[in-house]
């Protein structure tokens, strides 16, 4: 039997969609590419903005059609959407068609629910959240050809709480992977010849807080983590992600600068730049704090490129509010910003905040921050002309189909002519020309 994924959301989403195919390969079914072919179609949902939700229960309805034209097909639907409180109303709205319905903590366990609906149960659902038993380690499987980056999970779950998001409520709390599973992993990816690893956590500035609590002696911290990683032989480049400026100690920026295989990189999610709205949406920190670990981010490397999040529109969000904003982010110069429009989420502290924020008004604040970081990011990268890096060939570029694609240390987009022999290598190129969202070598 065949299976395809259709994997929607976070990085952590990609990799456990990686891991689902681990575990379905070792179980005996086989992976495809093309939704027709498969018996066994998975979606891996998230839902952290409506917009996400409404693209997916969109696709779900969709796959009606595949039920149709091959009814012995099996549809389980897992991931973050599943687990939402409300999932119940939605599932018998829009979801008669699906036959396994997983949550976050018992997706792994899929093969076991495919048996079961192949000995002729029906509609299945299980998003209760005891994962006692999660196994430390699962098979991955990091899809074909050359790969140059493993992504590899240190921490699940969030404990922030910041008002705004649902994280917290769908992915349960904070829980870090066993040490010595994680340093394993990676070395066994390096052993394959992979040269660049991924962190994976909602907050991997956590790391270790949960076992320290449980008593565990001398429990390491996401130092510790990078510190070992560092030291494996193979791995070339160290990234990380996400982490949380609250949490991003002096300590921690003199750690990642001293260890010559951590990026340069850093990506801090800032949400907003107006300290009402941080303390309203349970942040942790201010503008002040949050422009010191730039300075010293800048004083320890000054080449690293520093990126953010950004969320318009935050319920109580005045235009003055928005202002302050704006001159914070033109104060930060951030290389790139990811920016949302506020999206309230059921069960979430500001869904019910007052002063919530009218569509049309986001989406105007939303163009002019895009406006302002745009600009700023071309100037970021314009920096780079003339200049010579190193970069981590990944492949064939997907929009320029004569080029390739990799990235710098700083994690900067390179397009540049190459050969196929490149790719999973680091080269050495000479930045010709500069975009809003790449650099080029031609
Ligand atoms: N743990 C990560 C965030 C994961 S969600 C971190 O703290 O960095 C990725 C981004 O989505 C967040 O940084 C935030 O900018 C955005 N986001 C989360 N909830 C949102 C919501 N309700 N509306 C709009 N954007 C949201
Ligand atoms: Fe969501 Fe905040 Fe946790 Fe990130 S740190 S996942 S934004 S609650
Ligand atoms: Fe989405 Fe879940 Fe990631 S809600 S952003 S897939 S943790």
């Amino acid at each position: 039997m065949k299976f395809y994924i259709k994997t929607f959301g976070c990085q952590m989403n990609e990799h456990d969609s990686e891991i689902i195919a681990g575990v379905l390969e070792s179980t005996g079914y086989q992976p495809c590419d093309e939704l027709d072919e498969a018996d066994i179609i998975v979606v891996n949902t998230c839902c952290i903005r409506e917009s996400a939700e409404n693209k997916i229960w969109g696709y779900i309805g969709n796959l009606k059609n595949a039920k149709y034209k091959k009814p012995g097909v099996i549809i389980a639907v897992l991931g973050c959407m599943m687990q939402q409180q409300n999932i119940g109303d939605m599932l018998n709205r829009m979801g008669k068609h699906l036959d396994i319905v997983l949550g976050t903590y018992q997706q792994h366990r899929l093969p076991e629910y495919i048996s079961r609906v192949l000995g002729g149960e029906r509609r299945i659902v299980d998003i209760s959240e005891d994962n006692r038993d999660f196994p430390d380690v699962l098979p991955s499987d990091r899809g074909d050809g050359p790969i140059h980056t493993a992504q590899i999970n240190i921490i699940y779950g969030c404990n922030n709480f910041c008002s705004y998001c649902i994280v917290p409520y769908v992915r349960g709390r904070e829980r870090s992977r066993d040490f010595n599973a994680i340093i394993d992993e990676i070395r066994q990816v390096a052993g394959q010849g992979i040269k660049e690893i991924m962190l994976l956590g909602q907050n991997v500035n956590s790391y270790g807080k949960d076992l320290a609590k449980a008593g565990v002696e001398n429990a390491p911290d996401f130092a510790a983590v990078l510190e070992a990683a560092n030291a494996v032989e193979g791995i070339e480049r160290i990234r990380y992600m996400s982490s949380h400026p609250r949490d991003f100690s002096p300590a921690l920026v003199d750690t990642i600068s001293r260890l010559s295989k951590v990026c340069s990189y850093y990506h801090l999610p800032l949400q907003s730049g107006c300290d009402k709205t941080l303390k309203a949406m349970n942040r942790g920190y201010d503008r002040a704090r949050y422009a010191e670990i730039i300075r010293q981010i800048r004083t320890t490397t000054p080449d690293a490129a520093i990126t953010t999040d950004l969320i318009v529109g935050f319920p109580g969000e005045t235009e003055e509010d928005f202002r302050e904003c704006l001159d914070f982010i033109a104060e930060c110069r951030f290389d790139a910003a990811y920016t949302f429009l506020y999206s309230p989420r059921s069960g979430t502290v500001a869904a019910t905040m007052p002063g919530q924020v009218p569509l049309a008004v986001k989406k105007e604040r939303l163009q002019r921050l895009t406006n302002l970081q745009n600009q700023i990011s071309l100037e970021k990268n314009l920096a780079y002309v003339g200049r010579k890096v190193k970069v981590l060939v990944e492949g064939e570029s997907k929009n320029n189909p004569d080029c390739y694609t990799g990235r710098t240390d700083s994690n900067k987009i390179v397009i540049f002519h190459g050969e196929p022999q490149m790719i999973n290598q680091i080269v050495e190129l000479e930045i010709t020309a500069a975009k809003t969202w790449h650099l080029e070598a031609f």
